[in-house]
């Protein structure tokens, strides 16, 4: 019997992907198919591993998110294994949200069906862009007929969340044709959708391009014309804005990322994924050979680890929740931290007129300030560990 029953999250890196794209950091092989049995033999012991060392008694999941690299290369009967022990894990929630990353023209109507019949409940497809030129800038290997198609067999296959993802601000891009992108996509209706600005992330190729100035990024303004407009006429759509980067119809926002951006526990299984449980965080070791083995060795693929100090929590609470529309709950911030911050940082707050806003106890950004979003929360934040 749960006395104070807590939710868990649980994630599992898949790193494989059949090509690079040009702008992605995210940790992935590309050729390594042949690996998977290994690799999943490995997240098996690692979840075993976990059962072990943790009490989860007083946890129950909540959600469960399959991300990458591209989890749809892993068939669904390898998903089904680390399914059924990442459910042994601890008490199931009710209505959990189980979700994975599918990339567009590679899981078969047949697959997204077996997924399904798993328990995956919510897909998010990298459709990323609806222009042929863009898809190549970006070394996307699908089409734009592609993403359209997967999202098909995705509703055939009985999916009743699925989200989009999009990049905007991609060089040579126009304002017409990022306009054309949201139009399609809020044209097929579906239940959320995602919108990154194209980040330049060291190690990647669009990293070495742009240093070595054969690509030039879009200004920073059109940049922001085409978030806000993007905000704006999603929200008119439908789709309101509930994290600077995510808007979904109302209820069928992220619970996982959610549960990120509120300080809930979670463990992540795989290279480089990353956990946050009882104030611990701690990251898998970012190579998936390395990985392997030291999980083989030891049980465990953990590279290092922090214990989050108070003064740590503080300013990632003021990092994460100034992200989200709804903002940071002075209460809770108070209740927590003992302060009122209206009144610890009254000066800070007073250079910000205009891109701040108290609305219904919670401090929030306004459109005003979004741009400035990581300028305002380093004010607040506290430079002590
Ligand atoms: C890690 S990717 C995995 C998804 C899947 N493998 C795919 O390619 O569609 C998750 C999302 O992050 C976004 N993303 C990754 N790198 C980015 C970057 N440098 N700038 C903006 N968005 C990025 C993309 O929209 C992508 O769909
Ligand atoms: S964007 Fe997706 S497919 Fe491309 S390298 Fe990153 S994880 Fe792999």
């Amino acid at each position: 019997m749960m006395q104070n029953p807590k939710p868990l999250s649980l994630y599992i890196h898949v790193p494989f992907c059949k090509a690079n794209c040009t702008y992605c950091d995210f940790y992935s092989v590309v050729g390594r198919e042949k690996s998977i049995p290994v690799y999943l033999y490995s997240i098996l012991k690692e979840i075993e591993q976990k059962t072990r060392e943790l009490d989860l008694s007083q946890h129950y999941l909540d959600t469960i998110f399959f991300g990458g690299g591209t989890p749809n290369l892993l068939e669904p009967k390898y998903l089904g294994q680390l399914l059924e022990a990442l459910l042994n894990l601890a008490h199931s929630g009710e209505d959990m949200e189980i979700g994975m990353e599918i990339n567009p023209g590679e899981a078969s109507l047949e697959h997204l069906k077996a997924y399904k019949a798993l328990g995956i409940n919510r897909v998010s497809i990298g459709m990323q862009s609806f222009q042929p030129h863009l898809l190549t800038f970006m070394s996307r290997i699908h089409s734009v007929e592609k993403s359209f198609s997967t999202y098909d067999d995705v509703r055939r296959a009985g999916f009743k969340n699925v989200s989009g993802d999009l990049i905007f601000a991609v060089p040579g891009q126009t304002r017409e044709e990022w306009v054309g992108d949201l139009e399609r996509l809020v044209g097929i209706q579906p239940e959320h959708i995602s919108t990154y600005s194209l980040t330049v992330e060291e190690g990647t190729a669009l990293h070495r391009w742009v240093e070595a100035g054969h690509v030039k990024m879009l200004e920073e303004t059109v940049d922001n014309g085409m978030y806000d407009w993007g905000r704006d006429f999603l929200e008119k759509s439908g789709y309101p804005n509930y994290e600077i980067s995510n808007h979904a119809k109302p209820g069928y926002e992220c619970r996982h990322n959610l549960n990120y951006w509120t300080g809930v526990d979670y463990l992540g299984f795989g290279p480089a994924a990353h956990s946050f449980f009882g104030g611990r965080r701690s990251w898998n070791i970012r190579n998936l050979d390395a990985y392997m083995s030291d999980v083989m060795n030891s049980g465990t693929g953990e590279g290092d680890s922090e214990i989050i100090s108070k003064s740590m929590a503080r300013n990632e609470m003021i990092l994460t929740r100034l992200r989200l529309t709804q903002g940071l709950s002075l209460e809770e911030f108070s209740k927590i931290y003992g302060e009122n911050l209206l009144q610890t940082k009254k000066e800070m707050l007073e250079k910000w007129t205009g891109k701040v806003m108290v609305s219904d106890g919670f401090l929030k950004i306004t459109q005003e300030g979004r741009a400035l979003t990581d300028e305002i929360s380093s004010d607040l934040m506290s430079l002590t560990l």
